[in-house]
């Protein structure tokens, strides 16, 4: 009977996260009863938007958004459309400006309508560009937080542009906000094969042993789309593929990837030995990074478009829509390991993956099968995040028969053909996360600050120096300075090799 409610209010619920993201995974867990009983959904939308002339025509457009969107996964499930009615009968809009303390106030008071006088929890979920932000947490916070339960923000990314600007983001956030209930989402982290990092590491022995510069050559943190910027150039121009997704996704897997082990499960202890990881890098040289954007090209009578061609991106553009890099952690731990990132949008394909390669095996008794590539030889551990989730160990074998030749094998745990369970998306774990307060996938502050220092002085220098990105054609593997740049580390990319 008194059970708190809880409410969740997306502001900016127009835009396209909300669309393709947030209402998806909400519908999702409501389907999968996932959510708390008493739940109320707002979208807040800027006023002048047709559909939120009436309740009808709102809920119309939210229906047919969240059907749109949804992944063939729910389209499989029964009693989709009865729970699809009862999941509107809690969305409810509420149209107002983003900046005006007023227009929350009302929200407010909508919400308390609904909320009917139970302990209220409130999470306001910013799907709005940081241009905006601090002035709606601002009228969230003053006007329409809750009296008497829990008062909850999640903010997307981009955490401003550099190590100064992300500072004075914090600190304006501050102002209205207490540390513990801002949620900054990184997506990768709600991933399924980036929570089972630690899982692997730390409760397997064969793996954690290996896990370190004794027995790791190098790691490889691989990030590619086979599509451009389409779309989203007037974002992406202020801020590159590094800003993009380098300084905050892949950093993210390889701090999972190279902490020590945590005390415990507790978010705090987890984020502390990511920040130490962090903070136990160097920061990026210019000297270890190349740049790429990418240039029309043509194929099988199809024109694919340059980065500049996009209407919202200035014709003289230098922003990176590629970059490779080498990064080092000096401690005891990692000492003179490369770990290479690489990511790229318009590539041959799209995928997210680890690759870890091993060391060479000390005298081994069968180097003269392997001719004069040792390199291929070694094993290669991959963690391919997406699509079609695997983990897979190459190893080498004995090609059956009477001869002794051999060859590498993939030891292969392919999620599709071991688990028959669809992977929810990453935005469903992490709207739980928030909601139950778990912390643990989200980015505290000094997380933040420790990987802005990393790429900051970087960012600088490239767009002082005004450097000139190498143009690659679109679909194709990129720069060829990303393989020079790995050769100067004796690596050679994994992702090149055939695979499973
Ligand atoms: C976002 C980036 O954070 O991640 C996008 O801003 C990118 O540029 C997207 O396309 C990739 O996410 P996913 O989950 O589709 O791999």
């Amino acid at each position: 009977e008194n059970e708190p409610s809880v409410s969740i209010t997306v502001v900016g619920a127009s835009g396209d996260l909300a669309k393709k993201k947030i209402f998806p995974a909400l519908f999702a867990l409501y389907y999968e009863d996932c959510l708390p009983k008493v739940s109320i959904y707002f979208s807040f939308i800027n006023p002048g938007l047709s559909f939120c002339n009436s309740n009808f025509a709102y809920k119309g457009y939210l229906r047919n958004m969240v059907s749109r969107t949804l992944t063939c996964r729910i389209d499989k499930r029964e009693n989709c459309d009865e729970k699809m009615e009862q999941f509107l009968k809690r969305c409810f809009y509420h149209s107002g400006q983003y900046d005006s303390e007023e227009n929350f106030a009302e929200l407010d008071k909508k919400l308390k309508k609904h909320e009917g006088g139970r302990v209220s929890n409130r999470l306001f979920y910013l799907s709005i560009p940081p241009n905006i932000f601090i002035d709606a947490v601002k009228c969230a916070s003053l006007s329409a937080s809750s009296g008497n339960g829990w008062t909850r923000v999640i903010v997307e990314k981009p955490f401003g542009r550099d190590s100064e600007s992300s500072a004075a983001l914090t600190k304006a956030l501050k102002n209205y906000l207490d540390e513990d209930q801002i949620f900054r989402i990184d997506h990768y982290l709600g991933k399924e094969l980036v929570e089972n990092l630690s899982v692997l590491r730390f409760s397997n022995l064969i793996f954690e042993p290996l896990w370190s510069r004794q027995y790791i050559r190098n790691v490889q943190l691989i990030f590619s789309e086979d599509f451009g910027t389409e779309g989203r150039g007037g974002y992406f121009d202020n801020y590159g593929i590094i800003r993009d997704i380098m300084q905050n996704h892949l950093l993210q897997i390889l701090a999972l990837f190279a902490m020590e082990t945590p005390v415990s499960l507790d978010a705090e202890d987890i984020r502390n030995e990511k920040v130490k990881v962090l903070r136990s890098m160097r920061p990026l040289q210019l000297e270890d990074m190349v740049v790429g954007q990418y240039k029309s090209h043509t194929k099988g009578g199809v024109t694919y478009p340059a980065y500049t061609d996009d209407k919202t991106v200035p014709k003289d553009s230098l922003t990176p829509t590629f970059a490779a890099a080498a990064l080092f952690i000096d401690n005891a731990r990692w000492d003179g390991v490369p770990f290479l990132m690489k990511a790229g949008k318009a590539l041959h394909s799209k995928r997210a993956e680890i690759r870890v390669q091993f060391r060479h095996v000390p005298g081994n008794l069968y180097n003269r099968n392997f001719g004069t590539d040792l390199d291929r030889a070694t094993n290669e551990l991959v963690i391919r995040v997406q699509p079609d989730e695997a983990i897979y160990l190459k190893i080498n074998n004995k090609i059956p028969g009477l001869g002794m030749r051999l060859d590498r094998s993939n030891l292969n745990l392919h999620y599709a053909a071991r688990y028959s369970k669809e992977i929810p998306d990453a935005y469903e774990r992490l709207l739980l996360d928030a909601i139950e307060g778990e912390r643990r996938l989200f980015i505290r502050s000094d997380e933040l600050n420790a990987a802005w220092a990393l790429f900051t002085p970087l960012l600088k220098e490239l767009e002082e120096k005004k450097i000139i990105p190498e143009y690659y054609p679109y679909g194709s593997r990129g720069p060829v300075g990303a393989h020079y740049l790995a050769a100067r580390y004796k690596v050679r990319w994994g992702d090149l090799n055939v695979e499973p």
